[in-house]
């Protein structure tokens, strides 16, 4: 496969047809979650998939920015298990999850999926009643959320090439 292809043509979709993942398609979602890096190898990223409606619905209402969460077919959260991990690899467990999010959702691309990274982490309150709707204990702690489905409409690439933002030795 291209693995540009996903890179480039990924879109957020924040709106999708009334079709459920299949199951085989969702386990390549985490597959591609878990492949992540880590720092040292540490692999501190679980993942909760969010089914229910009602849930799904209670979390959507949390941020207004979130209300697509609603209607699409599949959320996954993504979590923080700092359970044993080394103060040495501590500072860089958000960076861990963010490539594991941002592998969930190339592989929804790749898989003709679409969506979208709902941001939560550092956001504490926010944090706090997602643990409290899906009973996460304090260890663990929610760092994002994708909301994922069936796209309603196809969305074109809208980043270009940009000369500027590169620096070659020096700034
Ligand atoms: C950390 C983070 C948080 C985000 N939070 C939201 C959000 O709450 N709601 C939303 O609709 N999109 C959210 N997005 C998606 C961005 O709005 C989107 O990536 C950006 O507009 C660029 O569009 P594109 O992904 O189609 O290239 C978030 C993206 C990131 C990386």
């Amino acid at each position: 496969m291209d693995m540009l292809k996903p890179i480039l043509e990924r879109r957020s979709h924040r709106s999708f047809l009334d079709k459920s993942v299949p199951e085989d398609v969702l386990e390549n979602l985490l597959k591609a979650g878990m492949f992540a890096p880590s720092a040292m190898n540490s692999q501190p990223c679980e993942f909760l998939i969010m089914k229910d409606d009602e849930k799904r619905a209670r979390t959507a209402e949390l941020i207004h920015t979130w209300s697509m969460l609603k209607n699409a077919p599949l959320g996954i959260l993504v979590l923080m298990n700092t359970n044993g991990y080394r103060a040495s690899t501590k500072e860089f467990i958000v960076q861990d999850c963010a490539a594991a999010t941002q592998n969930i959702l190339l592989a929804a691309q790749a898989q003709g999926l679409g969506g979208v990274w709902l941001g939560l982490y550092p956001k504490p309150d926010i944090m706090k009643e997602i643990s409290r709707i899906y009973d996460i204990p304090d260890h663990v702690k929610p760092f994002s959320i994708t909301a994922i489905g069936y796209p309603y409409k196809e969305l074109r690439p809208h980043r270009t090439f940009i000369e500027h933002k590169v620096h070659v030795d020096k700034y």
